[in-house]
C-alpha cells in the first residue's frame, strides 16, 4: 500500500511571514461543546487537520452535523442525536474524541466511548475523567471496552483533580454547565484551551468563572444556546515554526499569535540566545548563529510545553556545550531520541532525563515520525542537517500540523511529500 513520506533537503535558511492557524486543542474541545446545545454553533479560525476530521466524523456517528462554511468556518449542530455511543474506531484514532463524554453526559444522561488513542507518548489514563463525573452524580459502568456513564440529571459537587489534565479539565467543564448547581473544579488545569473553552462556554449562555486559574467555578444552568466563536491561534503551531527560524538560522515573522502564551519558550529561546521580539499579535524570531545550552523542564503550562520538548530538543543539538531537558508530563515522551540519533545527535537519556550534548553536526538519512510533535521535531532537524532526510509515517504530522510541508516551503525549505510504496531510498 502507497505510503506517504516527507523528503527534505537541509541547509537552507528560513525567512518570510507566516500566519498562524488556530489551535487543535482549542478547536476539538469546541466542536464537542457543540454537542451541549440544539442550535447551530459556528466555530471560527479552525485548522484543516486530520483530527478535526476525526472530530466532525464522531459527531456525525452521534448524530450532529458538521459543514465548512468558508475561511477556517465550521457550522455544528447537535439538534438530531440519536446515540450516546462514541464509535471506538475512531475514539482510538485521538485522544480528544473522549470529549464528547462530558457533553453527551451532561445533556442527555448518557455517554459512552471505550479509552481513547492518541499519540504514544506515555501512561496516558483517564481517571480523572470519570472520578469527575461519578462526583457530579454519574454511575459509570464497563461494558467490554467502553466506560459507560449515566444520570438522570448531574448535580454539582466540589471535584479536586489528582492531576490538572488538560482535557480532563475541560470535559469535566463542559458536563458541570447543565448540572443541577455550583461545581468547583480543584487542580484545574490553566491551559489557554481551557480558558478558550470556558469563554466560549459562557457565550452559549454557561456560567463559568476561574478559567485559567486552578480553581473553576460552574454555576450550572437549565440550557445551552448556539453561538459564534474564533478560537485561540496554536501556540504549538507557532512555537513549532519559531523554533524551525532559530534552527535554520533563518529570520521568520509569525502572525496571528497570542504571545502572552508563549511566554515559557520566549524565555527559553532568549536563554538560548534566539533574537525573539514578541509583539502585538505577531513574533520575530532570529537566529544569531551563536547558540547556547540551556536546561529545560516541560511542564504543565505555563511551564515548558511538552510538546514543543521534541522540536527544543533538536535546537539543542546545535548549541555549543551541554544540555539537559526534563521531561516531567508524559513518561514517554524522549522517544524521539533515538531516530535523532541516527542523524548525528549525541543524546544520553536516563528516565525522563535527556542530556544533549553539542554542537553536533545533524546529517539526513530515514527517520520515522512517532507521534504529532516528534514528526514535527524530526522536519526540523531534516531542516538543519546537510543532505537529504526523508520521514516515515508523516500521517502523525497531519494528525497537528495543516500542511506544514507548504508553510515551511513558503519559508524557503526544499520539502516534498512522495507518495511510494517503498522508502524514497
Ligand atoms: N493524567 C492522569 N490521569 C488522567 C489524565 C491524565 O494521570 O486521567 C496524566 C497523564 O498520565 C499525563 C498527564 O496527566 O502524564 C498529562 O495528560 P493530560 O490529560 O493533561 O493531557 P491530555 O489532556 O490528554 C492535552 C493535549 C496534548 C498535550 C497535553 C499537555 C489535547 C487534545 N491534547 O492532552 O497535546 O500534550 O494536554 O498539555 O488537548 C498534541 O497536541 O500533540 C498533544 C499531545
Amino acid at each position: 500500500m502507497p505510503n506517504e513520506f516527507f523528503v527534505i533537503e537541509g541547509g537552507n535558511r528560513l525567512h518570510g511571514d507566516l500566519r498562524i492557524c488556530g489551535a487543535k486543542n482549542a478547536a476539538l474541545p469546541a466542536m464537542a461543546a457543540s454537542l451541549l446545545c440544539a442550535d447551530d454553533v459556528i466555530i471560527e479560525n479552525i485548522p484543516e487537520i486530520e483530527d478535526v476530521a476525526i472530530m466532525g466524523q464522531v459527531l456525525a456517528t452521534l448524530g450532529a452535523t458538521s459543514e465548512w462554511i468558508g475561511n477556517g468556518r465550521l457550522r455544528l449542530n447537535a439538534r438530531s442525536i440519536h446515540s450516546f455511543t462514541a464509535p471506538s474506531e475512531l475514539i482510538i484514532r485521538n485522544r480528544a474524541s473522549f470529549m464528547v463524554m462530558g457533553p453527551l453526559l451532561s445533556r442527555f444522561g448518557e455517554a459512552a466511548a471505550c479509552p481513547p488513542g492518541g499519540d504514544i507518548i506515555g501512561q496516558r489514563p483517564i481517571d480523572v475523567h470519570l472520578m469527575g463525573f461519578a462526583a457530579l452524580g454519574a454511575e459509570i459502568s464497563r461494558q467490554r471496552e467502553k466506560y459507560i456513564a449515566k444520570a438522570d440529571r448531574l448535580t454539582g459537587c466540589k471535584i479536586f483533580m489528582d492531576y490538572p489534565s488538560h482535557i480532563g479539565t475541560e470535559n469535566l467543564l463542559m458536563a458541570a454547565t447543565l448540572a443541577r448547581g455550583t461545581t468547583v473544579i480543584k487542580n484545574a488545569s490553566p491551559e489557554p484551551e481551557v480558558v478558550d473553552l470556558a469563554m466560549m462556554l459562557n457565550k452559549m449562555g454557561a456560567r463559568i468563572s476561574g478559567a485559567g486559574t486552578n480553581t473553576i467555578i460552574i454555576e450550572g444552568v437549565e440550557e445551552l444556546h448556539g453561538t459564534t466563536h474564533r478560537i485561540i491561534p496554536d501556540r504549538l503551531e507557532a512555537g513549532t515554526f519559531a523554533i524551525a527560524a532559530a534552527i535554520t538560522d533563518g529570520e521568520v515573522h509569525l502572525q496571528d499569535v497570542e504571545c502572552a502564551h508563549m511566554d515559557s519558550l520566549i524565555w527559553k529561546l532568549a536563554e538560548a540566545k534566539v533574537d525573539v521580539k514578541p509583539g502585538d499579535n505577531e513574533m520575530t524570531v532570529r537566529g544569531t548563529g551563536r547558540l547556547e545550552p540551556v536546561n529545560v523542564q516541560a511542564l504543565p503550562y505555563p511551564g515548558f510545553a511538552t510538546d514543543l520538548q521534541a522540536a527544543f530538543g533538536v535546537l539543542l543539538t546545535r548549541a555549543n556545550g551541554v544540555s539537559v531537558i526534563h521531561e516531567r508530563v508524559y513518561d514517554s515522551r524522549l522517544l524521539y531520541v533515538s531516530e535523532l540519533r541516527k542523524m548525528g545527535a549525541r543524546i544520553e537519556v536516563s528516565g525522563q532525563t535527556a542530556v544533549i550534548i553539542g554542537p553536533t553536526h545533524l546529517h539526513g538519512t530515514m527517520v520515522r515520525a512517532l507521534d504529532i510533535r516528534s514528526g514535527a521535531a524530526l522536519a526540523l532537524a531534516g531542516l538543519a542537517a546537510s543532505g537529504t532526510t526523508e520521514i516515515a509515517d508523516i500521517y502523525h504530522l497531519d494528525r497537528g500540523y495543516q500542511r506544514i510541508e507548504e508553510k515551511l516551503r513558503s519559508l524557503g525549505a526544499k520539502m516534498e511529500r512522495v507518495t511510494s510504496s517503498v522508502p524514497p531510498r
